[in-house]
């Protein structure tokens, strides 16, 4: 897949690889990252027989499958290919932003006003927005591809509806907004849904958490305690929570319920995973579901447990009362420190009381580093209500979870809850350090 050059080159790309026939590279321009985009040339030939083909489609509504056969025979192969590629891209596919629907790689991509596309890049996520060499000339050509993506996205936008947020079959998220009422230009961002989600092991291969400490992660979701996971925007709180429920037995049955889909657990057979609906305008109101009314209708399922997407408001009540029937619970919260972590749980909206608060087990604070990695910095053990720091990053003190041994020592008789712990994270960290062995890491940019 992603192949680094050399470093002779000038400007240097970083990365070059192919999104069905195009060609994507990531190149450095002016102290920056640049996302260049190189479709199959359009020769005069090749130009011309569009022009009469897309004619044709207008006109008697042939199937472009079967034009794109009909008008290659008068081509040689490589214009063959990158006729039957702009035929697709128009009458079937996004146009001016198809690779950019179709690159796995973008995390998400915006234009809000005539200009370059931008784009944040998995590769290279702390640049931020990268602009791209694909450029939308005026506000009458945006207002068409914000039509044409959320159309062939399954929606439809229009003046009376001007703001739409709609889920694409590939939970792809795509927010559109028509100009004239609402905005001075029309525009679209699009967020990706991450199609090969982080293992547990690959994120002990890149440096974001020891392989015991995750073990003992792992060891803490499955034995069903109630994990918070905090930390700011972009620290990788909503990855480290996928990849401890893709950990957990495929026995369990995981319901996931957020507001936009980030979670994905596609390789678990007990995944559930249910989305509030927003409202988009105040008439929308009535036909919204929040999250707390999810968390209500997830009991009915039966779930063993249930992951919040973000914690922001009163649905923090909703996870404690699954907690205490015994459903395992896991949730990202905002948040940076122990202290500001209690107060938000605390205070409005989310108002937890002492006694709810001690059902929260464990606290894991995880942090963007400047150059760019993710780091698993403090976790924290409730014992009655007295936050224990077990683990803390800076003096690598790791003190072995209570909690966690007194859950184990509850099916297994024979050892100390200690050293059934200390036993079961050896185990697991020592499997987990095989599998990050074998991960494949893609440098960083
Ligand atoms: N441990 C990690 N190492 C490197 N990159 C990561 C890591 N975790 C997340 N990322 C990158 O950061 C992006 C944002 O992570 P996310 O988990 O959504 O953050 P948060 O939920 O804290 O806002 C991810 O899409 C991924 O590209
Ligand atoms: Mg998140």
């Amino acid at each position: 897949m992603a192949e680094l050059r050399g470093e002779r080159e000038v400007p240097r790309v970083f990365v070059e690889y192919h999104v069905g026939d195009a060609a994507v590279r990531l190149r450095q321009r002016d102290n920056n990252l640049f996302y260049e985009v190189e479709e199959p040339a359009l020769t005069e030939i090749v130009r011309k027989l569009l022009d009469q083909a897309m004619d044709e489609y207008v006109k008697k509504g042939t199937d472009p499958e079967k034009l794109a056969e009909k008008y290659s025979r008068r081509l040689d192969s490589s214009e063959a290919v990158s006729f039957r590629y702009h035929l697709l891209r128009e009458l079937r596919g996004f146009s001016k932003l198809h690779v950019f629907m179709h690159d796995d790689q973008i995390e998400d991509f915006t234009i809000t006003m005539p200009g370059p596309v931008r784009l944040i890049h998995r590769l290279a996520p702390h640049y931020e927005w990268i602009e791209s060499n694909v450029v939308v000339e005026s506000d009458e050509e945006l207002d068409k591809l914000v039509k044409l993506v959320v159309e062939r996205s399954g929606g439809s936008i229009t003046p009376a509806s001007p703001v739409v947020e709609i889920l694409t079959s590939n939970f792809d998220r795509v927010a559109g907004v028509l100009r004239g009422e609402v905005s001075f230009h029309s525009s679209i961002t699009v967020r990706k849904f991450p199609r090969r989600p982080y293992s547990l092991a690959r994120l002990v291969r890149l440096g974001t958490l020891k392989s015991e400490v995750a073990a003992a992660l792992w060891l803490a979701v499955e034995l069903k305690c109630n994990v918070i996971i905090a930390g700011l925007t972009g620290s990788g709180k909503t990855t480290l929570l996928n990849s401890l429920l893709l950990q957990l037995p495929k026995n369990y049955k995981i319901l996931t319920v957020e507001e936009h889909p980030e979670i994905n657990l596609k390789d678990h057979p007990g995944w559930l995973p249910l989305y509030a609906r927003l409202p988009t305008s105040p008439a929308a109101r009535q036909t919204a579901i929040s999250l707390t009314q999810l968390l209500k209708a997830a009991l009915r399922h039966r779930p063993t447990v249930i992951a919040v997407g973000e914690a922001r408001a009163e649905e923090v009540q909703d996870m404690i009362t699954a907690a205490s029937i015994g459903h395992g619970t896991a949730t990202t919260l905002h948040t940076d420190n122990l202290e500001h972590m209690l107060r938000r749980l605390t205070s409005h909206p989310m108002n937890l009381r002492s006694d709810q608060l001690a059902m929260i087990d464990y606290a894991v604070f995880i942090v963007k580093m400047p150059d760019g990695r993710r780091r698993v910095k403090e976790i924290y053990e409730n014992m009655s209500g007295k936050w224990e720091p077990i683990y803390d990053h800076e003096s690598g003190k790791f003190k072995l979870p209570e909690k966690i041994g007194e859950k184990l020592a509850m099916t297994s008789r024979g050892l100390e809850p200690h050293e059934l712990v200390a036993l079961e994270i050896r185990r697991r960290a020592e499997q987990l350090r095989a599998q990050a062995r074998r991960e494949e890491v893609v440098a960083a940019v």
